[in-house]
């Protein structure tokens, strides 16, 4: 490969574990976030960063220039991907971008409602090539989104009755795109990332407070009470309905399907959610 892979959200929760994976194998890599400072502080500063802002046009020439293939993630806060993400792409293909790897979603043919069905919809008529990542729901969402109940109410507060979630783990999803990135053969593939089993809440709960010690309930909200609260808690309008609305799909069973895409492309089995609990448990203490 000649030119450099570019990580998008290079500090979010995937993008970090692939930029820390790529910078391990000694990869040619461009780390692109907000914050140039902030990517030096947590990765040094061999890794070369860029400042980009999909908002802002004026940062795309210096994030693509010389890259041959992309991690494309979008930022949970935009909504808006014909007037943000898009013209992103486009200035990707015309820099030269060949391959862009693309953080989507599971059961996305059921959700036709989210951001990431549109831009999977314009790649696939791009000229570039592409892999889509349709992942299930992040473990690693218990000690970000849902980090402050857990360790100051011991609860988890999604409105999911007794649907089950095949929970990933980011390593795992970052495991396939570095593959996706690296080698050939990905290419045009969509693979559907699950972890090794499909849990419920309760059982969710029940595995974090024997990790912890303490019990952990799984409270269980209407969906009107769960988008209710994210609007007190200033989560924006349109966050707060696509959340609702993929938790809604997801007691319809959107994410309860669990696949062997994580280790057909890895080799590797997939990360229980009981040894990320292990791995995590000092985000709760
Ligand atoms: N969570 C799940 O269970 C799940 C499951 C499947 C798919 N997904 C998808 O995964 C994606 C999120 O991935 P992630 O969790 O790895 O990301 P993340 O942790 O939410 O990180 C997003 C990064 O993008 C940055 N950012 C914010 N606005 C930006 C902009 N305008 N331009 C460029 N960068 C911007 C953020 O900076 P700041 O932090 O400074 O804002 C942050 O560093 C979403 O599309 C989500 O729908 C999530």
């Amino acid at each position: 490969m000649n030119g450099k892979i570019l990580v998008t959200g290079a500090l979010g929760n995937v993008g970090a574990e692939i930029v820390k994976r790529l910078q391990a194998a000694g990869s040619s890599l461009r780390a692109a976030d907000l914050s140039v400072e902030t990517i030096r502080e947590r990765f040094g500063a061999s890794v070369e960063a860029v400042a980009f802002d999909f908002s802002k046009k004026e940062t795309y020439r210096a994030a693509f220039e010389g890259v041959e293939k992309m991690f494309l993630m979008r930022p949970p806060q935009i909504s808006d991907v014909k007037g943000l993400i898009l013209p992103a792409l486009d200035a990707a293909q015309a820099a030269g971008v060949r391959h862009v790897v693309f953080l989507s979603l599971i059961g996305i043919e059921r959700v036709k409602f989210v951001p990431h069905y549109k831009v999977e919809e314009y790649l696939m008529r791009s000229p570039m090539t592409w892999t889509f990542l349709r992942a299930s729901f992040f473990m690693q969402n218990l000690n970000t989104t849902h980090r402050q109940e857990i360790r100051e109410r011991s609860e988890i507060f999604v409105p999911l009755g007794g649907a089950r979630t095949s929970f990933i783990d980011v390593r795992d999803i970052a495991a396939v795109a570095v593959a996706a990135l690296c080698q050939p053969g990905h290419e045009n593939k969509k693979y559907d990332l699950t972890g090794p089993e499909a849990l419920d809440y309760w059982q969710a709960a029940a595995i974090l407070s024997e990790t912890l010690g303490r019990t952990i309930t799984y409270r269980n909200p209407s969906a009107l009470e769960f988008f209710v609260s994210h609007l007190r808690r200033g989560t924006p309008l349109p966050t707060a309905m696509v959340m609702t609305g993929l938790y809604l799909s997801t007691r319809n069973g959107m994410a309860e399907s669990v696949t062997g895409d994580v280790e057909r492309v890895t080799g590797q089995k997939p990360i229980p959610f009981r040894q990320y609990a292990r791995d995590y448990q000092a985000s709760w203490q």
